[in-house]
């Protein structure tokens, strides 16, 4: 299975670098797989450790896309990086191994070394999922045809229209006006 969360990597001048990424667990593993190029990747090359932020407030996913990256920090326990204050959970971790370290999308495998739990499993929220699908499209929107991005902008929306709280509805708006200033907005 894989979980949506926000990673924490080291940059060359010791600051901690945010980003929207998938994590798998694989036996007691936690395998990331940043595509190339990405800051992420060039940061877990330069620097061995990383935080797991199990985050549940969208607005950081989406802000990390829209050049919104001023979240509330704290140290990290046991790795050189901070994590983000306000997360029910984060894992620190350190890099153990390199798959595929020369190809379009390295792996990293990588030991857990702390876990914080910080406040309870608030439930599922459809709104949620939907930004979080919303904002993969808004990464794809080189690739994808701006129908296809229209059509499904259209069925997420719904969710978020009937379950939203402000934080999802405010991480919805950024993504509609992210995806309008778009190049291939004009397109249909
Ligand atoms: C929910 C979500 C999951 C993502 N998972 C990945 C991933 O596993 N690997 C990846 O390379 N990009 C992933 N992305 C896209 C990156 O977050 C995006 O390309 C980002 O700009 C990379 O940031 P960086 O260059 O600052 O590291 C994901 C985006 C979202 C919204």
């Amino acid at each position: 299975m894989i979980r949506e969360v926000i990673v924490g990597t080291r940059t060359p001048e010791g600051d901690t670098h945010l980003a929207p990424m998938g994590v798998h667990e694989h036996e007691q593993t936690l395998v990331l797989a940043p595509y190339r190029p990405s800051c992420t990747l060039d940061n877990l090359l330069g620097f061995n450790q990383a935080v797991i932020n199990l985050c549940d407030d969208v607005c950081v996913y989406v802000g990390c896309l829209t050049g919104r990256r001023d979240w509330p920090m704290v140290a990290a326990h046991t790795v050189q990086l901070q994590r983000l204050r306000d997360v029910p959970a984060h894992i620190e971790v350190e890099v153990e191994r390199v798959a595929s370290a020369d190809s379009g999308r390295p792996r990293f495998y990588c030991r857990k070394k702390y876990v914080g739990t910080h406040a309870p499993f608030a439930g599922f929220n459809r709104a949620q999922a939907a930004v979080l699908e919303a904002a993969i499209l808004y990464t794809r929107l080189d690739r994808l045809p701006t129908g296809q991005v229209q059509r499904e902008l259209e069925y997420l929306g719904n969710a978020v229209q009937k379950t939203a709280g402000p934080r999802e509805q405010q991480a919805w708006d950024w993504l509609l006006e992210g995806i309008a200033a778009h190049p291939g907005a004009a397109r249909k």
